[in-house]
């Protein structure tokens, strides 16, 4: 059975934002699905390209429409589904060429984030792990 771990109130998430909690000594980033939408969802603080956090890092905490950007090599992903939707394509926010962008991969393929389930009891946010 999943432990449930109370992570804040419903006003700690504004729309928009990306906000970073400790779940029992698991960094975990939760945000609304998209900005008009109240319902939460969580996934874990680690990008799965090299396990390095998606909220610092050279091309800083990117976003947008319940899309996170990873800092380091551009990975991007649902945060809702954890659905990859980018692998590798870049550094640090920029670009690079297409033929380099295998050798950024360093071999890993695609992978989603790990996602939890977010429950809401009364004003209360909970992250199942
Ligand atoms: S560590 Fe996230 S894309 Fe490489």
């Amino acid at each position: 059975m999943a432990d449930r771990v109370r992570v804040g109130t419903v006003a700690d998430f504004p729309p928009g934002e990306l906000r970073v909690v400790d779940a029992n000594g698991t960094s975990v980033i939760v945000a609304r699905a998209d900005d008009s939408d109240d319902s939460l969802c969580a996934a874990r603080n680690r990008c799965p390209h090299m396990g390095l956090p998606l909220d610092r890092g050279p091309g800083g905490l990117r976003f947008e429409g319940g899309v996170v950007q990873c800092p380091w090599h551009n990975s991007r992903f649902e945060l809702c589904s954890g659905a990859n939707l980018d692998w590798a394509v870049g550094f640090a926010g920029r670009s690079i060429p297409r033929w380099s962008q295998k050798l950024v991969a360093l071999g890993k393929d695609p992978s989603p984030l790990t996602i939890y389930s977010v429950v809401v009891e009364g004003d209360d946010v909970f992250v199942e792990m």
